[in-house]
């Protein structure tokens, strides 16, 4: 197990800068089977959750090279077997397997994919795209085989904007035979991301970026260059660890609209920062206002912030809430900020942080990604040295975070215990 030892309270100065978005490029590897020719993906993050995926590629029987973050994939030798479940459950992304190897061969077997236990995550919307395209499934436990004798487009209304189910449908009806319409798509800009990378293979996409999204589907796909967007997630994280304890500090390589509803939010708070063409500069600000919070589907306050905000929130003059609508369980964080000297009361979907107050140095665990970079945020706050067990959590979607955060002042460090 990994551990993170945090001495807080220090200045964070300088420049950081953003990497590629994970939940874009662990759509995009997956997505690259479908292509006939070889891709070269760029700005890919050195994360765990990349590591996997590779795994999978490399179990399938792709030829995989990755330096300084360019992967060049070239397909042409995979075969179509069974994902074992233990490869499956190592993340959530795993699942964008099944859509590409249904869009390719017509045929998939895995298994209910991971991630983390945030919620219930069900993949019934992603089901429901595949068979509106002529497919069947069959699930036996949580093994998944799933066959079409022919992909058809058709007409596939998401009960609720997902993500997962967006691209998965995207990644089969660039498959089939004729026109498939996605309604009530989710917008994030990691799925134009997608779609774009998708467009230069030869698909015949549009709408992406919008809640109808329309695919003509073709025979072939060719080769492609692509490159991941800046990843809003850490983006936002490291401008709220600037609101915490920034001297004018940088954050640069981002794509502002991306990160807009934090940016509004944070001024509406009274936080101290500009936003440049592809950068923000953030300083610590005291008596910031107490805000009411709820996450909601791209462009509305993202859930995946929502952790990491929690943090700031207890230094507010008042009650802050926060309402979390996407997942059941994402307060696993709200323990151990108390613990560190929050006060933060839940309700169901709703959190109460009651502030300001001042945060301590504790023993902490990072329960899941987001809840770590909540915790971390929080360590970089409080006086005395905090250590958070379980940080593998952190590391599967967080850069060289360590690297990072040490230059621009933090004095951190991961062991192994
Ligand atoms: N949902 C269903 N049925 C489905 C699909 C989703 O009920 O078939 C529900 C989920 O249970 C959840 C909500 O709909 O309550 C949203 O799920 P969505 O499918 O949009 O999420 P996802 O594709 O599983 C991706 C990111 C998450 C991020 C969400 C929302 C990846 C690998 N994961 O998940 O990222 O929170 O979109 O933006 O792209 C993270 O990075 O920390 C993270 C959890």
């Amino acid at each position: 197990m990994l551990q993170m030892k945090i001495e807080g309270n220090r200045l964070l100065e300088g420049t950081v800068r953003i990497g590629g978005a994970k939940n874009s490029a662990v759509a995009l590897i997956p997505a690259s089977l479908l292509s006939d020719g070889i891709v070269t993906i760029d700005n890919i993050p050195n994360i765990s959750d990349i590591d996997a995926l590779n795994e999978i590629l490399e179990y399938l029987g792709a030829k995989v090279s990755n330096h300084d973050g360019t992967m060049i994939i070239d397909s042409s030798t995979t075969i179509n077997k069974e994902i074992p479940e233990q490869i499956s459950k190592k993340l959530r992304a795993s699942y964008y397997f099944m859509s590409a190897l249904l869009g390719k061969y017509k045929h998939v077997e895995m298994y209910f994919p991971g991630g983390c236990s945030i919620g219930a995550r069900p993949i019934d919307q992603t089901l429901k795209g595949f068979k509106a395209l002529g497919a069947t499934v069959k699930e036996d436990g949580n093994k998944f085989t799933i066959d079409a004798e022919e992909l058809i487009g058709g007409h596939v209304y998401l009960d609720m904007p997902s993500v997962g189910a967006t691209i998965n449908t995207i990644l089969v009806a660039v498959k089939a035979n004729g026109e498939t319409i996605i309604e009530n798509a989710a917008k994030e800009p990691e799925i134009v991301n997608i779609t774009t990378f998708l467009n230069n293979m030869g698909a015949k996409i549009t709408g992406a970026g919008t809640s109808v999204i329309k695919i003509i589907g073709v025979e072939k796909l060719g080769s492609c260059f692509t490159e991941v967007i800046p990843d809003r997630i850490e983006a936002g994280t490291y401008i709220i660890a600037g609101a915490l304890m920034g001297n004018n500090l940088r954050v640069e390589n981002i794509i502002p609209d991306h990160v807009a509803t934090l940016t509004l939010k944070l001024k509406e708070m009274g936080v101290k920062i500009e936003v440049g063409d592809d950068y923000a500069i953030v300083s610590a600000s005291e008596h910031l206002k107490p805000v009411k919070v709820k996450t909601l589907g791209y462009p509305g306050f993202p859930t995946d912030l929502q952790q990491p905000l929690t943090t700031l929130l207890t230094l507010c003059d008042g009650t802050s809430i926060l309402e979390e609508t996407i997942y059941e369980n994402r307060f696993q964080n709200v323990e151990y900020l108390n613990k560190m000297g929050a006060n933060i009361i839940i309700n169901e979907r709703k959190i109460k942080i009651n502030g300001p107050t001042q945060l301590h140095a504790e023993e902490v665990k990072a329960t899941d990604l987001r809840a770590g970079a909540c915790l971390i945020l929080a360590a970089l706050k409080a006086r005395g040295e905090t250590t958070i067990t379980n940080i593998e959590h952190v590391l599967r979607g967080y850069e060289n975070i360590e690297g990072k955060l040490k230059s621009i002042g933090a004095k951190i460090s991961i062991e192994q215990i």
